[in-house]
């Protein structure tokens, strides 16, 4: 059948859609900070052994790696492991996101025009709809999708085989997930919050990188300001920078840099305006909890989602929060940490682990 080259442009226009991005190192403020291999990836040591072994055993049988799900709060730098892996796999990766992906027919335009070995990386997967997940489900078992013909009684199905290729899945919500779904990666993993020692080296090396002079109590402090977070240490190492350039010489000391997050209202253990905004709530409008999410997030302005997936995984580790099934409770640390007597509150409070 001829190409109707209409439908050519339309098509490439459709897949640019789908295709957030390709990984290179112009993609967003991050790019040339990520690692690209594993050696130069640092922190989540386990998983790193783990992966090691699979990638290797995968190249030594020439398979593609199976299907990883990578899950954990957002920043800790899963897109930048699923681009480590087809680096270190020696493929090509395809980025694109669940919310992206509207019809089953952008999924198999997507499957179809990946080349042997692949990586296929959905961010947000627990954002796909039905639809299109049914489709991932042959494709991920077989290297099939099963196309439907027609409707009614007439209809048929076809089924058209793939290249191989290995999905690696994103999400915050591993709890989202829907068993057949999540049933079908063979490796699930969990990227925890990084240590305030390899946050430190993170921003070590990412100012290497950014050819800015940084003094080892510079790093520290940033990196003990940043919640855990890869993404929030660069950022404020880029805005440090700024202060550093500016206001100092140009180095980054231990002085400078708490100069730089005082200015950026973050505070000694790294919580911003919305951390203490919310712990604040919770003290004087609730009572220190238990207080339900959906009360709290009108209560001060959020939607549920960001103070689920952003704040309470810090607030949590810190032992400032506690989720309950009546609702969310404060610690004392907590009260603590905002200078308000513990007795203030009238709730039935929590001490740690109580
Ligand atoms: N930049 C962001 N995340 C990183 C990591 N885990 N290791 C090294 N550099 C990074």
């Amino acid at each position: 059948m001829p190409i109707d080259f209409d439908d050519r442009e339309e098509q490439t226009e459709q897949e640019e859609r789908l295709l957030a991005r390709t990984l290179t190192s112009a993609d967003d403020g991050e790019g040339s900070l990520r690692p690209r291999f594993l050696t130069e990836y640092i922190g989540q040591e386990k998983l790193k052994d783990n992966l090691k072994i699979f990638i290797e055993a995968a190249k030594q049988r020439r398979e593609p790696l199976d299907h990883v799900l990578l899950y954990g709060p957002p920043g800790l730098g899963k897109t930048t492991l699923a681009g480590v892996i087809a680096n270190e796999m020696g493929v090509n990766i395809r980025i694109t996101s669940g919310p992206a992906i509207e019809k089953a027919g952008d999924l198999a335009a997507l499957l179809t025009n990946l080349d042997d070995m692949d990586i296929l990386f959905v961010d947000e997967i627990h954002r796909l709809n039905r639809a299109v997940e049914e489709v991932l489900y042959p494709a991920m078992e077989d290297c099939a999708l099963d196309i439907i013909l027609g409707k009614g009684p007439a209809a048929r199905s076809i089924r058209v085989d793939l290249r191989k290729f290995t999905l690696i899945g994103a999400t915050t919500r591993a709890g989202q997930i829907t068993a057949p779904l999540r049933d079908r990666f063979g490796i699930v993993t969990r990227i925890d919050l990084y240590t305030t020692e390899e946050l430190s080296r993170i921003v070590t090396r990412s100012a290497g990188i950014l050819k800015v002079e940084i003094q080892s109590g510079g790093a520290a402090e940033i990196a003990s300001r940043s919640r855990g977070t890869p993404r929030i240490a660069n950022r404020i190492l880029k805005r440090v920078r700024d202060f550093a350039q500016v206001r100092a010489d140009g180095v980054i000391t231990r002085a400078v840099a708490d100069e730089a997050l005082g200015r950026l209202d973050i505070d000694r253990i790294g919580l911003d305006a919305v951390d203490r905004r919310m712990l604040e709530a919770i003290i004087l409008n609730f009572g220190g909890g238990p207080v339900g999410l959906d009360t709290l997030a009108a209560n001060i302005g959020e939607e549920t989602v960001t103070i689920e997936d952003v704040y309470e995984p810090y607030l949590m580790q810190l032992g400032f929060l506690a989720r309950t099934p009546r609702g969310r409770c404060l610690t004392e640390r907590a009260y603590k940490h905002m200078g308000i007597p513990y007795s203030m509150g009238t709730g039935d409070q929590m001490t740690l682990g109580g």
